[in-house]
């Protein structure tokens, strides 16, 4: 058994994932899904930590001590690579209770030493990348969670939808035309056959806005 994985995104009518002003709707309507786990990209996780920084301290190599009342998500990062080395921004945010790291066979041991020291939850699945079925698994298993929700560009969500591992994609319509220099969700969509989709949600969101959710059927 896996968890329901619901496909968060917000898009231009143009179809971009980027260039937005506003990411206010976007983020009030993920809050909605109440899931209880985050997925977010490591090159989405880079791209926020270009604007914020700071530098690590003691108190950042030390597990949060979670509440059980406490209904923040967690955040899930795959990370094969290992190549971010600044989760402590993460794990200081506000919106999450802590991060939770999916690895492969192939990751660097020097990363896996620094999840370590600083006491990080990661999951080992995948020979290269992450296989992300078998973490779902783990993830429904081991920390009973129910209800994955995306944040991530479309390299994973493209991804996670090929693998079949998608049960739901939920677009935030945004009233603004970006232009190609920005990329859009669904430029890497492979697939083998056509996914069928049944509209189970649209709403006009502040005048302006679009909310479409559809089921993959
Ligand atoms: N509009 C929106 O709703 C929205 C939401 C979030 C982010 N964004 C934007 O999206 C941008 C990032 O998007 P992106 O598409 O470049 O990256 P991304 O969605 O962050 O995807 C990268 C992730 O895909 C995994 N991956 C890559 N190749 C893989 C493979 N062959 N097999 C399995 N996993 C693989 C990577 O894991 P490894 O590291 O293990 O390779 C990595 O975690 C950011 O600039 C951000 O601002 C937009």
């Amino acid at each position: 058994m896996r968890p329901k994985v619901v496909v968060h995104a917000q898009i231009s009518l143009d179809g971009c994932i980027k260039g937005f002003d506003d990411t206010g709707v976007y983020y009030r309507l993920a809050a909605q899904f109440n899931a209880e786990m985050v997925l977010f990209g490591s090159n989405t996780v880079s791209a926020a930590a270009e604007y914020f920084n700071p530098p690590e301290t003691e108190k950042d190599f030390i597990k949060p001590v979670i509440d059980p009342n406490d209904s923040r998500p967690f955040a899930i990062v795959p990370d094969s690579r290992g190549k971010l080395w600044n989760l402590h921004l993460f794990r200081n945010m506000e919106y999450v209770k802590d991060v939770i790291i999916l690895v492969s066979k192939t990751t660097p041991q020097t990363y896996l030493n620094y999840l370590k020291e600083r006491n990080y939850d990661f999951i080992i699945c995948g020979e290269d990348h992450v296989d992300y079925r078998k973490a779902f698994e783990i993830l429904y298993n081991q920390y009973n969670c129910r209800l994955i929700r995306t944040d991530s560009g479309g390299i994973l969500t493209n991804i996670l939808i090929s693998q079949g591992l998608v049960d739901e994609i939920s677009l935030v319509v945004s009233p603004c035309l970006v232009g190609n220099s920005n990329p859009s969700l669904f430029r890497s969509l492979s697939l083998q056959d056509k996914i069928q989709l049944k509209l189970v949600c649209s709403e006009i969101i502040d005048d302006n806005y679009l909310s479409l959710i559809y089921k993959i059927v």
